[in-house]
C-alpha cells in the first residue's frame, strides 16, 4: 500500500519540484527495508517541471502531443464511456546500464505528466466535488502498485485550481519545503491556511498528516537562519509537526540536479558532494512513514 506525499508551499521557487525529484530519485535507487522501492512521481503543477527533470523535455513534449497526461486522463474519467487504463499514462525513467559503475545507479522511476492547457480547461469546468472523486479514483488505481507516490504541487493554489487540488487530495501526507528567511516565514501562514482548507474539503475521515518543514537553501551558520529558526519552531509547534534536522544547503550543484539537459546515470553523478546531505534528509523523512534504510 503506497505512502503518498504531497510537496507543497504556497510560495513559488522554494524547492517543491527540487524536493519531489530528490525524494523520488533516491527512493527509486537505494535499498530500503531490504528492497528497492517502487516509486511514482506525479506532476500536478501544470508547468510539468518535475516531469521534465525526470524524463527530459523531448519525452515530455511527446507525451503531451500524444495526449497521455494527467489532465487528459482526468477528463476522460469524468466523461467515462469505456474502461480507462491508467497504466498507459505512466512513463518510466529506466535505470541506465550502458556503462560499468560500482556507484548506485538512478533506478526505475515512474512518472505521470502534466500540461498547462488541459489543466486550465479542467479548472474551469470541474467542481471541487469532482476533484475529490477523481483523487479517490486515482488513489485506488495506484495505491497497490507503489511503495511511494510523490505529488509535486504548484504554489498559489486556491479553490479554483481544481486540477492541482486532485493532487493535493490524493496525498495522505504533506511536506512543506521552505527557506529560513523573512519572506518565507511571512508566507508560511498562507500555506498552512490552505492546507487547513484542503483538510476541510477532503473531509474528516480522509488521510491528512502534515509531516513537517524541510529547510531548503539553508546554511545553519547564516544570520538569517539563526534569526528565523525560532519563528519556524513556533509554526511547527502550533501544527504539531517537525522541522527536519537535515537541511538542503544553497548551492548551484543542487540547482543543476534538476536540469534535464545534463545526463546523470548514478546518484553520485547527480548529487556529487551533496549526496550525503540529500540521502540523510530523504531517510529522515521516510523513517516517519515507517521505512528504514537497510
Ligand atoms: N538548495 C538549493 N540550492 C540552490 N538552488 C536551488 C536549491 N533548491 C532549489 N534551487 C533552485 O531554485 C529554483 C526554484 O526551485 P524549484 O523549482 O524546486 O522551486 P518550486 O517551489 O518548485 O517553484 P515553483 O513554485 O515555481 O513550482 C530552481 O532554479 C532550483 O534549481
Ligand atoms: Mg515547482
Amino acid at each position: 500500500m503506497a505512502k503518498s506525499i504531497a510537496i507543497y508551499n504556497n510560495k513559488g521557487g522554494v524547492g517543491k519540484t527540487t524536493l519531489s525529484l530528490f525524494l523520488s530519485d533516491f527512493l527509486s535507487s537505494i535499498t530500503i527495508n531490504k528492497k528497492k522501492s517502487k516509486v511514482l512521481v506525479m506532476d500536478f503543477d501544470p508547468q510539468a517541471s518535475c516531469a521534465n527533470a525526470v524524463l527530459g523535455i523531448e519525452k515530455v513534449s511527446e507525451i503531451i502531443n500524444n495526449s497521455l497526461t494527467i489532465p487528459y486522463i482526468l477528463n476522460a474519467k469524468l466523461n467515462q464511456k469505456k474502461e480507462i487504463d491508467i497504466s498507459r499514462f505512466i512513463f518510466t525513467r529506466e535505470e541506465n546500464n550502458s556503462t560499468e559503475t560500482k556507484k548506485t545507479r538512478l533506478g526505475n522511476l515512474d512518472v505521470m505528466v502534466s500540461e498547462p492547457n488541459l489543466a486550465l480547461s479542467f479548472d474551469e469546468k470541474v467542481s471541487l466535488k469532482d476533484s475529490l472523486k477523481l483523487a479517490r479514483w486515482m488513489s485506488n488505481e495506484l495505491a497497490a502498485e507503489y511503495d511511494f507516490i510523490f505529488v509535486d504541487l504548484p504554489g498559489s493554489i486556491s479553490k479554483v485550481n481544481k486540477f492541482s487540488l486532485v493532487g493535493a487530495f490524493l496525498a495522505d501526507n504533506y511536506v512543506i519545503p521552505t527557506e529560513p528567511n523573512r519572506l518565507n516565514v511571512n508566507a508560511l501562514s498562507g500555506t498552512l491556511n490552505m492546507l487547513d482548507n484542503i483538510r476541510t474539503w477532503k473531509g474528516r475521515s480522509s488521510g491528512y498528516n502534515l509531516l513537517g518543514f524541510v529547510l531548503n537553501k539553508a546554511d545553519k551558520r547564516a544570520k538569517q537562519f539563526i534569526a528565523h529558526k525560532d519563528d519556524l519552531n513556533q509554526f511547527a509547534k502550533h501544527k504539531n509537526c517537525k522541522i527536519y534536522k537535515n537541511v538542503l544547503p544553497p548551492t548551484p550543484k543542487l540547482s543543476d540536479a534538476s536540469d534535464d539537459s545534463m545526463q546523470f546515470i548514478t546518484l553520485s553523478d547527480r548529487y556529487d558532494s551533496y549526496y550525503d546531505n540529500v540521502r540523510k534528509l530523504v531517510i529522515e523523512i521516510t523513517a516517519d512513514l515507517g521505512f528504514t534504510k537497510s
